[in-house]
């Protein structure tokens, strides 16, 4: 690997091999998201519990301070809205050069297999890994779902996963699913987990943060579960210590609790 590229990746995976990205990229097809209508004041109190945070250019320019920044991912995909026929109809709407400008530690884009679009989205990913390994950018592919919740199983995702890698992915986002190891175990470059949707208990996602880890994925990109809770800060610091200190779930519950006693909350 060039050292560019080895340089950028060490911004985002930390010594320990591990990493937490804190994605806020969702409002780039959801428009104003759920506790992200104002994306500055949701992240600021986590910033600094973050590795990485997931964005797109818009959000980064307006709302991120470039002095306090972790390393960023750019989200360099998109052309749908959620209220568009198909949310794979997407394109590369970044340039690398813009990339280059915003000194990025990484850009991140979907692939849909299995959509409509499955093989324009596979097609730009090849072409971003081209472009991006030229000037030693890493490139996170992210393996999209769209409304298709249910197709989060490792059969799928393990598919999805091999598919991101072949065509050149350094890192690819999937969702933890049962038999994770399965996903793991056939995708030669290393993998991250999303949240999904905001879970209905706390535990439920340590338990599955737990298992992802302890299966073989090298951190999060986490981010409903985490900026959806009402009391983020606890949340994020219970996860981290799953990812970095190899806490069990137990643990990790009493980690939360006891931060939200300290913030005062219930
Ligand atoms: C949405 C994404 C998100 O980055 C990804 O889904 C992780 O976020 P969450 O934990 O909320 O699912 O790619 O466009």
């Amino acid at each position: 690997m060039d050292w560019g590229m080895k340089n950028r990746l060490s911004r985002l995976v930390k010594e320990d091999g591990r990493c937490f990205f804190l994605p806020i990229d969702h409002g780039y097809f959801q428009g104003p998201t759920s506790k992200l209508e104002k994306p500055g004041e949701t992240i600021a109190p986590l910033m600094h519990l973050a590795d990485g945070l997931f964005v797109t250019r818009g959000v980064l320019r307006s709302v991120v301070d470039p002095a306090a920044a972790p390393g960023i991912i750019l989200r360099v995909s998109g052309g749908a809205s959620v209220i568009s026929p198909d949310l794979s109809n997407e394109v590369i709407t970044t340039s690398v050069e813009e990339c280059l400008r915003l000194n990025v530690s990484a850009v991140g884009m979907s692939v849909f297999v299995g959509a409509e679009y499955e093989h324009q989205s596979l097609v730009n990913l090849g072409k971003l890994v081209d472009e991006c390994n030229r000037y030693g950018i890493p490139v996170m592919a992210v393996t999209a779902v769209g409304k298709e919740l249910e197709k989060r199983t490792a059969r799928y995702l393990a598919l999805c996963s091999r598919i991101a890698a072949e065509f050149g992915a350094t890192i690819v986002k999937t969702y933890w699913c049962e038999d994770f190891d399965k996903v793991v175990n056939g995708c030669p470059v290393p993998v991250v987990m999303a949240g999904g949707p905001k879970a209905e208990t706390d535990r439920e996602v340590f338990a599955f943060v737990h298992d992802g880890m302890q299966k073989g994925a090298i951190g999060l990109n986490l981010g409903r579960n985490v900026w959806q809770h009402p009391c983020p800060v606890a949340m994020m610091t219970a996860l981290r210590a799953i990812v970095h200190q190899n806490v069990s779930v137990k643990e990790a519950d009493k980690i939360f609790k006891d931060e939200k006693k300290k913030a005062g909350q219930k």
